[in-house]
């Protein structure tokens, strides 16, 4: 019996691996430099905070979810996103009492059953902030200028940024009402009437092309803004040209869950072809209270990590890990290992990035070894390294040797490390 891993399941592993932490680090950097704070969250919620939350309308609820119930019959629900677990966790914490806004960022896996192929996967991961308890729209850029940080961290440059705003509650009701008038117009299935009655602005986020060509005369969200939903969005327009970041406005941008309102965003790579969302958000003024706790407003967004791996590849970005392998270690025989062990530690205590050849293995089989570790330096310890206290520090790239002063190992390791990197 073989087993695999569960269909549509994205895990990681060595060595690419290493972009995988390089893309999670270059996208927190700049959340934490914001001043967002860790938030590590359950990975299964009540059903009821996705369903109140996210929307039954939305294809994420009513077709998507990861339900099941547990043995005590309670109906639970691995997360398909993060904003509504983050907001359950405010409110029980009492967070939303304290100082605001409240300024969180997570990391880590997601689950929707949705019909795998490249860059959609059933397990996919996210990195995520949500800035909770802030009506100012400057917020809204902040949080947008976060991502951009990450993305320019990686050297990403293929990618537009679609704002679009939904209004707030009583913009909403006015364009819901239009847009539920021209839709009865329409000869819909009955399945989109459903959907339609259930939220109209779901109508708007259907990929169909028969159903976006009925939608061609649509009513404009953007022309039923009020005033203040419309100054609003003007302060975001502000705030990324003060900033210098392009966006494109589409009026059809209405995202595919449920809790938006206000500022809608989302980062498109063309060159990722069907699924080319790499990462989206926006304000959700009413989630909180929808979840049973005090009307505050908040937004976020959250990054397929997964897909911006893909976005990196698609542009030949190279990623490499952050700290390169710099030394393998080989002990001349079992006498000397503990003594080029310890060597190790000490290097590795200096920041160094440093391998070992374990076993009792012959010369030729370690050599082989440290040749394929990918290090930048080995060095073999035996007798006469012991009693001299240097070690002839071989370039594995090159085959060049130098002799070196045990002594000064650490530093002429940490010296080549730092070369390369400004290569
Ligand atoms: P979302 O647009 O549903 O928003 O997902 C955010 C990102 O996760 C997408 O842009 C995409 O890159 C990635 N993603 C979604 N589904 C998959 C999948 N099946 N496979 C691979 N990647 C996927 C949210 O989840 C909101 N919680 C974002 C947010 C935060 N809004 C406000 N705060």
């Amino acid at each position: 019996m073989k087993y695999q891993a569960p269909k549509g399941v994205k895990e990681y592993l060595p060595p690419a691996s290493a972009q995988f932490e390089r893309v999670r680090e270059a996208l927190l950097a700049p959340a934490r430099l914001a001043n967002y704070q860790l938030m590590e969250l359950a990975i299964f919620e009540e059903t009821e905070v996705f369903t109140r939350g996210v929307g039954e309308s939305t294809d994420v609820v009513s077709k998507e979810m990861y339900t099941f119930t547990d043995r005590a019959d309670r109906s639970l629900t691995l997360r398909p996103e993060g904003t509504a677990g983050v907001m359950r966790a405010v409110i029980e914490s009492g967070m939303d009492r304290g100082q605001l806004p409240v300024k969180v960022f997570y990391v880590g896996p997601f689950f929707r059953a949705e019909r795998p192929q490249a860059g959609r996967y059933r397990q996919f991961y996210q990195v995520g902030i949500e800035a909770i308890g802030s009506d100012d729209p400057l917020i809204d850029v902040e949080v947008i200028s976060v991502a951009v940080q990450g993305f320019a961290a990686l050297g990403l440059t293929g990618f537009t940024l679609v704002i679009n705003s939904l209004g707030d509650g009583e913009s909403r009701i006015a364009y819901r009402q239009a847009l539920s008038e021209f839709l009865h117009t329409l000869s819909l299935d009955e399945v989109t009437k459903e959907r339609a009655r259930l939220n109209p602005l779901r109508i708007l986020d259907d990929k169909r092309p028969e159903i976006i060509s009925l939608l061609a005369k649509a009513p404009n969200i953007l022309d039923y803004l009020n005033e203040q939903s419309k100054q609003d969005f003007i302060k975001v327009q502000k705030g990324l040209d003060a900033l210098g970041i392009p966006y494109e406005i589409n009026p059809r941008l209405v995202r595919g869950l449920d809790y938006y309102t206000k500022t809608t965003f989302e980062f498109i790579h063309p060159q990722l072809g069907a699924q080319s969302g790499i990462g989206g958000g926006g304000r959700y003024d009413g989630l909180m209270e929808s979840l049973g706790g005090q009307p505050l407003s908040g937004v976020g967004f959250g990054i397929g990590m997964d897909r911006v791996l893909l976005a990196c590849e698609a542009e030949g970005i190279e990623i490499s890990a952050e700290v390169p392998l710099s030394c393998f270690i080989i002990p001349l025989g079992k006498e000397w290992e503990l003594e080029a062990f310890e060597i190790g530690a000490k290097l590795r205590s200096a920041g160094l990035r440093i391998d070992f050849a374990f076993g009792d293995r012959s010369l030729k089989a370690a050599m082989k070894a440290a040749d394929k570790s990918g290090a930048q330096f080995s060095f073999v310890l035996g007798e006469r390294e012991s009693q001299t206290g240097d070690v002839e520090l071989k370039e594995l790239a090159t085959g060049a040797v130098q002799s070196v002063r045990l002594t000064d190992l650490a530093a002429v390791l940490a010296g080549a490390v730092i070369r390369t990197k400004g290569n």
